[in-house]
């Protein structure tokens, strides 16, 4: 496993973590940050983990984009911020179709770019106490480079999204949990605990499912329910295929000779 300047990864079995490393500056995103992560994620994904974790040290999820480092001093260099962008953009892109599942853990401050990185993860476990906003409006600017794609896909109510969008007012970790921002908040101090009991009820499924519900689930939002029926059954035959049949000739053949409660239990494949 390779070491990061910027990030901490660790690959443990099924399970990947990265761990935003910049304390100093919230977590903040520099371009050897947006590098580093870059080159994590491949790292990552030819581990073939099941879920990829990824949070921030000390009191900070991530403050976005380093304000200084990614727009201020290389603005005037037109291809210093163009090799810039080609690294948050391939790494960025590369999470949206991640493999893996990927779980943002959200323990402290998430501006702006961090809200993209959340709102591009599967699931968002947060903390109460963590402080959100869209704050892009309070320098002069909108959320751009996905940030407003995030929002909007992240916030189901118009209004909601367009109010956080408009005011940069912040809102806590709690409240995005209410907005739908996030799938659920904790205490900080159980964030740890609830975060490794989501993981472990991943990592007990296949990874073939997990990889291809999020595939499905994401394809078939844009599908009428026409397409989205011929498409979901193409998806099923696939799966099948490629696992063997499994679902039938062993977890179904097992629920037939009533060995486990497909409701409540998995049948790891
Ligand atoms: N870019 C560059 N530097 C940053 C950023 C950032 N996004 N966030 C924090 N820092 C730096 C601070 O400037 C400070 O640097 P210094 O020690 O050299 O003065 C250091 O990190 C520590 O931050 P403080 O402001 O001292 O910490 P505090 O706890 O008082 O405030 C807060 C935390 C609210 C997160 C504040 O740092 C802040 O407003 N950061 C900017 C958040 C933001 O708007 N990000 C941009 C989102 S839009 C986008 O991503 C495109």
């Amino acid at each position: 496993m390779s070491s990061y300047e910027c990030i901490n990864l660790t690959i443990d079995g099924d399970v990947a973590t990265i761990q935003f490393n910049r304390p100093e500056k919230k977590n903040c995103m520099s371009p050897t940050l947006h590098n580093n992560v870059r080159n994590a994620l491949v790292e990552v994904e030819k581990a073939r983990v099941k879920v990829l974790v990824i949070t921030g040290i000390k009191d900070a999820f991530c403050a976005g984009m380093d304000l200084e480092q990614c727009f201020f001093e290389p603005f005037d260099d037109p291809q210093r911020m163009a090799a810039i962008n080609d690294d948050v953009f391939t790494w960025f892109q590369h999470l949206k179709k991640f493999p893996a599942v990927t779980i943002a853990k959200v323990n402290g401050w998430c501006f702006g770019g961090g809200m993209e990185l959340a709102g591009i993860c599967d699931i968002a476990i947060v903390a109460d106490e963590s402080t959100w906003g869209l704050s892009e409006v309070n320098f002069g600017i909108f959320p751009g480079g996905g940030t407003s794609w995030a929002y909007a896909h992240n916030i189901p109510s118009r209004k909601k999204a367009l109010y956080y969008g408009l005011t940069g007012e912040t809102f806590t970790g709690k409240q995005a949990e209410e907005i739908g921002y996030a799938t659920k908040s904790v205490p900080l101090a159980q964030l740890d605990a609830e975060t490794d009991r989501v993981v472990k009820m991943l990592s007990r499924l296949g990874r073939t499912v997990l990889r291809k519900t999020k595939e499905v689930y994401e394809k078939v939002k844009w599908m009428d329910f026409e397409a989205a029926v011929d498409y979901e059954m193409a998806k099923l035959w696939e799966l099948s295929r490629e696992t063997n049949d499994d679902w039938i000739r062993t977890a179904l053949a097992s629920f037939k000779r009533r060995e486990f409660k497909p409701g409540t239990q998995s049948y790891k494949l």
